[in-house]
């Protein structure tokens, strides 16, 4: 294994070596001064994301959904396809975001939400008018069961909600709603709900972005026959054996054609991109929905996020990656989003001064910088955001996913952190790590994060597909990336004590150069990799000198 990606801007597999920086648009800026983020505020801190030498260098940016919606799902309840909501602004600001985004070299994706709509949407509200209507076929519609009852025993996939149907008194059928009652399920069964949904994809790829995170993907495929699950199934278990068909409200066969459909689209512009967010838990079967190159580009994977903070865990998804690879598709690494606790809450780890939130974020940074495939960052991840604990009245969600959701942090110094200087939809804690005292503070994690990003755009070992995993003790979780003459090598102690990384690998040469690390190893050390012990939870970056051209590292500084 080993190829070159030329990922740079211009070229249509850019994708590939990309860090993606997701943005929940309701919480990074607010320049109207409602107290809700918008576009505009977007706008005005494009420079934090790329563009300027002191950037953090993402390549592109995923706005959550910005379309007209009564929130009930917060923007996941889409009204107009092609409005976009009062609270972000206009259709204007949306191209202007496009547009300055494009100037600074970000790209620029949506979220496409393909299997439901508001139930405030045009289509469903003719839908329900009657049993006739040209739009009834546009939606999921049953008959009630024999006992009155819903047609089958789906459940939504938010717990808190239940039976996935909704009787729809005045004509007398219930609908199907994969979550919130305001959401009912498009019928992808029907030609015309694909026309449609195309032509909204059209809309804004003709507008310039360069793709979509689709959403839910793995519900567009539903059983024909809308026959009962399983009794025992659970949405959220779905799908962890690989030939675990109980379920049939999702990951249905038709799905594939129906991907296919959307990838047909995205393909008729130049170097765009599809990423799913396919809930399906067996990692085989969330590999069908890359196709034979011919459905998604790229999908998250569910099985990475969800790992505990333990080396076995990641080295196992280290193994399932490289698998996607050899089957011809592309992994990507997230670790929060909206719809995580954040990884800095989830991998806190208590130590006799309290609750560290740092460490493991840091090594958390360097693995998701380094592992090969596309990574995601959520807002805040860059400066260590924590969930915050909020109080019963700003909880809103129908998940209760709101801790993930609050401000952006970006100066303590102003008005609620520098969000708005209204009061913020969701609250700012009083402390915390902020945007503008990370920036000018070189040992910062927002600093490793702009080291580490700089590092994986140039560095050739990270630009490609070169990936081993190497023998080590059971808490370290170390791999080479090579390529050509050069490799580099990452070792991550998952552990909170120091540990002999006990590397074995043939030929390894005692001379390795510290490029990176989130301990107190200054860069341009040399070290011998069969030595090394590493610091607790340390996160390393090595260059090994291979071929006669000997190193060649590219050193960045300390970081404590
Ligand atoms: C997945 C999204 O990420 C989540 O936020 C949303 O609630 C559901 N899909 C429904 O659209």
């Amino acid at each position: 294994m080993g190829w070159w990606f030329d990922g740079f801007v211009g070229t249509s597999e850019w994708w590939r070596t990309a860090t993606v920086y997701q943005i929940y648009p309701l919480s990074y800026a607010d320049a109207s001064g409602d107290g809700f983020g918008d576009l505009r505020g977007i706008i005005e801190h494009l420079g934090h994301l790329g563009g300027k030498t002191d950037s953090l260098g993402v390549d592109a940016i995923w706005l959550s959904p910005i379309y007209r919606s009564p929130m009930v799902d917060f923007g996941y309840d889409v009204a107009d396809h092609c409005a976009v909501d009062h609270r972000f602004g206009s259709l204007q600001d949306a191209d202007a975001l496009i547009s300055q985004a494009h100037s600074r070299g970000l790209r620029v994706l949506l979220d496409f939400v393909p299997n439901h709509t508001s139930d405030q949407h045009e289509w469903f509200e003719r839908a329900r008018r009657s049993r006739t209507d040209r739009y009834r076929d546009w939606y999921v519609w049953a008959d009630p069961s024999p006992d009155g009852g819903p047609p089958n025993n789906w459940l939504s996939a938010f717990a808190r909600i239940g039976r996935a149907w909704t009787f729809d008194e005045p004509t007398g059928q219930y609908y199907l709603h994969s979550y919130t009652a305001q959401q009912p399920d498009l019928n992808w069964r029907n030609p015309a709900v694909r026309a449609a949904m195309h032509e909204v994809m059209r809309f804004w790829l003709d507008r310039g972005i360069d793709g979509f995170r689709v959403d839910a993907p793995h519900r567009l495929g539903k059983d024909a026959l809308l026959r009962d699950n399983a009794p025992d199934v659970v949405d959220l278990r779905v799908a962890t054996q690989l030939d675990d068909r109980r379920h049939r409200n999702l990951d249905d066969p038709a799905v594939h054609e129906i991907l296919r459909g959307l990838r047909r689209v995205t393909d008729s512009y130049p170097d765009r991109v599809l990423i799913g967010e396919v809930g399906v838990h067996h990692p085989v079967r969330r590999r069908d929905y890359y196709g034979a190159g011919d459905e998604l580009h790229l999908v998250f994977d569910f099985g990475f996020w969800s790992n505990p903070w333990r080396a076995e865990a990641f080295r196992r998804s280290g193994a399932e990656q490289h698998a996607v690879i050899e089957a011809g598709g592309w992994p990507t690494h997230a670790l929060s989003n909206h719809d995580l606790s954040r990884h800095a809450s989830r991998y806190a780890h208590r130590t006799a001064t309290g609750l560290d939130t740092d460490a493991r974020a840091r090594a958390a940074a360097v693995l998701l910088t380094t592992l090969p495939g596309t990574t995601f960052l959520y807002y805040g991840e860059e400066i260590g955001m924590t969930d915050v604990a909020l109080p019963d009245e700003y909880v809103e969600d129908p998940d209760g996913r709101d801790p993930e959701r609050t401000p952006m942090q970006w100066d303590f110094a102003s008005p609620a952190a520098g969000f708005s200087p209204a009061r913020p939809w969701l609250p700012v804690p009083q402390a915390g790590p902020d945007v503008r005292t990370q920036s000018a503070d070189p040992h910062s994690l927002l600093s490793l994060y702009r080291d580490l990003l700089r590092l994986r755009r140039t560095h050739p070992c990270l630009r490609s597909a070169g990936y081993a995993d190497v023998h080590t003790d059971p808490d370290v979780y170390a791999f080479r990336r090579p390529v050509g003459d050069r490799t580099l090598l990452v070792a991550i102690n998952f552990a909170d004590t120091p540990r002999a990384a006990k590397i074995q690998a043939e030929r390894l040469d005692p001379n390795a150069t510290v490029v990176v690390s989130t301990g107190a190893r200054p860069p341009g050390t040399t070290i011998d990799p069969s030595e090394l012990v590493l610091e607790p939870d340390e996160g390393l970056v090595l260059e090994l000198p291979t071929g006669r051209f000997g190193s060649n590292a590219t050193l960045l500084r300390a970081h404590k």
